[in-house]
């Protein structure tokens, strides 16, 4: 408007003044004056809206870099955060694992030992019953070997398998039970019995034998079948 005005006066001073070489000059002078700071002004103007420009495009440019900053702390945190809440969730979770094995050990090793004590315990009775029943079979064992020697002088009679009757009188012997020979050979020992009427020839027999030796021979002679 400013640049509008002045040239509207130089133009005005040429209009009215036009008279004479001195004015025209004068209103040439004037409108060249007029159009240098016309072009000036202009100048500065673009300068100033270049410059203004520019000034908008640094501040759009930072405002964005602001932007985009702010936008990547932004992220960076949520993703912190979230990396914090995996992180306690994966502990809890150890925790809780951790606390099951400790307890399926102990219950292991419970029935561990409690098998371990069974086993032992069986162990024990089986080693009991099987030291009794060693010792009940050579006991036997001794009787009997003891019996069948002292039989060897019985045999003659009564035959290797106690299945003759003795002198032909005599009842079989073999399979008869052990107390009830133990009781005959006593009787006989003492003289007080005689079925077929040699009591006394059995009494010879077993005269010199011990409560034992009748004990072994009862044994022997109940075990021939
Ligand atoms: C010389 C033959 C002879 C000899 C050896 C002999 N016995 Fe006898 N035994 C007899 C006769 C005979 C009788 C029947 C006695 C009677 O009349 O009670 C008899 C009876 C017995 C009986 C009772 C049978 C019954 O159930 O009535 C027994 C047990 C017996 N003898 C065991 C023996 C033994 C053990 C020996 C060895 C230590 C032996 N005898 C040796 C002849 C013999």
């Amino acid at each position: 408007m400013k640049n509008i005005t002045l040239l509207s006066l130089a133009a005005a001073a040429v209009l009215f003044t036009a008279c004479g070489e001195d004015a025209k000059k004068a209103a040439a002078e004037a409108t060249a004056k007029a159009t240098e700071t016309v072009k000036e002004t202009t100048s500065n103007a673009v300068e100033a809206t270049k410059e203004a420009a520019s000034n908008a495009a640094e501040a759009t440019k930072e405002a964005a870099a602001n932007a985009v900053d702010a936008t990547k702390e932004a992220a960076a945190e949520a993703k912190a955060a979230a990396e914090e809440k995996a992180a306690a969730a994966a502990e809890a979770l150890k925790e809780r694992a951790a606390a099951a094995t400790e307890a399926a050990k102990e219950k292991a090793a419970d029935a561990v030992d409690a098998t371990k004590e069974a086993a032992s315990n069986a162990v024990e009775a089986t080693k009991e019953a099987a030291s009794s029943a060693a010792a009940a079979v050579a006991g036997s064992d001794d009787l009997a070997a003891k019996g069948k020697e002292l039989f060897a002088k019985c045999a003659g009679c009564h035959g290797a398998d106690g299945k003759t009757k003795a002198l032909g009188k005599s009842a079989v012997i073999a399979g008869e039970p052990a107390e009830d020979i133990e009781k005959k050979l006593h009787e006989y020992k003492a003289g007080t019995r005689n079925v077929a009427g040699m009591g006394m020839l059995m009494k010879g027999q077993v005269a010199s034998l011990s409560d034992e030796d009748i004990k072994a021979l009862a044994a022997y002679i109940a075990s021939l079948k």
